[in-house]
């Protein structure tokens, strides 16, 4: 090999490396620059570069901060003890992009659950405002919050007292802007379209626009969320305000008002059937990593489903409105479905390792 072969081959490898250090500079500068945006259409472009993607996708967790709305009752609170108890379980888990956790409390002042759980306080609604519809105080709240809080995270779950996470949570939002979401299926916008046009006019788009979804289970960017909050409580009260939308949409008011909101910003979201499961209606829990038990479970002890009636065998969280459910509830009896077991274990094992329970 001659002086010249050699030189250049020095030549080559080190301005090799050179351009590799560049890219990595300006690939990190860009990174830094952009990362603190949220969710844009920069993102798109940005994820196509092979160099940026590999730390991303491998390395980088995109973590959501979880946010959970609440009373001062006892109700809300016993369900808020056992939520965070398995969030905690879950949180460093692999797969998990679970990163800090909110109790937003609504009702104005301090609790003793404040060392417990970390906890916002949040104002209620002036009096008279909600016209008794006590929800109203929940986009208010995020609005408080949102505005209030240092919130490290660029994303955020808003999830509810009744839920139980029952397995790590990654990020299913995307990296382009779209929200993610559980559809329900009595959140029909096509079939309210004459009452929704009076908050989502013609011009700002088709109705299949307004995703069939409330608020809570999504998980969405923290700046999305900055501007679709204060829409949200707007919406809210216009729509309790109106009679015709107050009669349609009825309890479910404020989870149409979220998906208009969500859509007047142009913040769609990417349906996640899995993101929750509902007992007794859905046995099994599979791919969920939420159960929401918003429904009262009954069966007789023969482990038969017997809905609408009181069973000889029954779980409801109505049935603690107003005082602790105690340690150890009775298990189900034999043949009753997987996800109404787990259900009934989970709030036990909580409640027996959270310090002070029932008191
Ligand atoms: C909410 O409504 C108030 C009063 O009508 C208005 O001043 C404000 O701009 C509205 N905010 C949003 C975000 O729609
Ligand atoms: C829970 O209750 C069952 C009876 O229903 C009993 O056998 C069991 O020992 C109790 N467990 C605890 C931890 O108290």
């Amino acid at each position: 090999m001659g002086w010249g072969k050699i030189f250049f081959t020095v030549l080559i490898t080190f301005s090799a490396a050179l351009i590799t250090y560049n890219i990595l500079i300006s690939a990190n500068a860009s990174f830094k620059e952009e990362f603190p945006a949220g969710p844009s259409r920069k993102f798109a472009t940005f994820s196509q570069d092979p160099i940026i993607k590999m730390p991303r996708s491998k390395n980088k967790k995109r973590l959501f901060h979880t946010a959970v709305t609440s009373g001062d009752s006892v109700y809300n609170t016993w369900q808020t003890r056992i939520m965070y108890y398995w969030f905690k379980k879950f949180k460093d888990e692999p797969n998990s992009e679970m990163g800090g956790f909110t109790r937003i409390l609504h009702s104005g002042k301090p609790d003793r659950f404040m060392d417990e759980i970390p906890t916002f306080v949040a104002q209620p609604l002036p009096s008279g405002m909600d016209q008794g519809y006590i929800v109203l105080n929940r986009p208010w709240a995020f609005v408080q919050w949102l505005q209030q809080a240092q919130i490290e995270e660029d994303y955020i779950l808003m999830a509810e007292p009744d839920h139980i996470i029952v397995k790590p949570i990654p990020n299913l939002a995307s990296t382009d802007g779209l929200g993610a979401a559980f559809p329900f299926f009595y959140i029909e916008p096509n079939k309210y379209e004459s009452v929704l046009r009076k908050f989502f006019p013609e011009e700002e788009g088709p109705i299949t626009d307004i995703d069939p979804i409330g608020n809570s289970p999504v998980i969405v960017g923290k700046e999305a969320l900055k501007k679709i909050a204060p829409t949200w409580m707007n919406v809210s009260l216009a729509m309790k305000k109106d009679p015709e939308a107050d009669k349609a949409f009825g309890w479910v008011l404020e989870m149409y008002a979220y998906a208009v909101s969500s859509a007047l910003h142009k913040v769609g979201n990417v349906l996640h059937k899995e993101f929750m499961i509902q007992p007794p209606w859905d046995t099994k829990i599979g791919e969920a990593f939420i159960i929401h038990y918003t429904y009262g479970c009954d069966y007789d002890m023969k482990g038969n489903m017997t809905p609408g009636k009181f069973g000889e065998w029954r779980f409801d969280k109505r049935s603690y409105s107003d005082k602790w459910p105690p340690k150890n509830l009775t298990l189900p009896p034999p043949g009753v479905s997987e996800s109404v077991v787990t259900l009934i274990k989970m709030v036990n094992e909580a409640t027996a390792n959270i310090p002070n329970w029932g008191s």
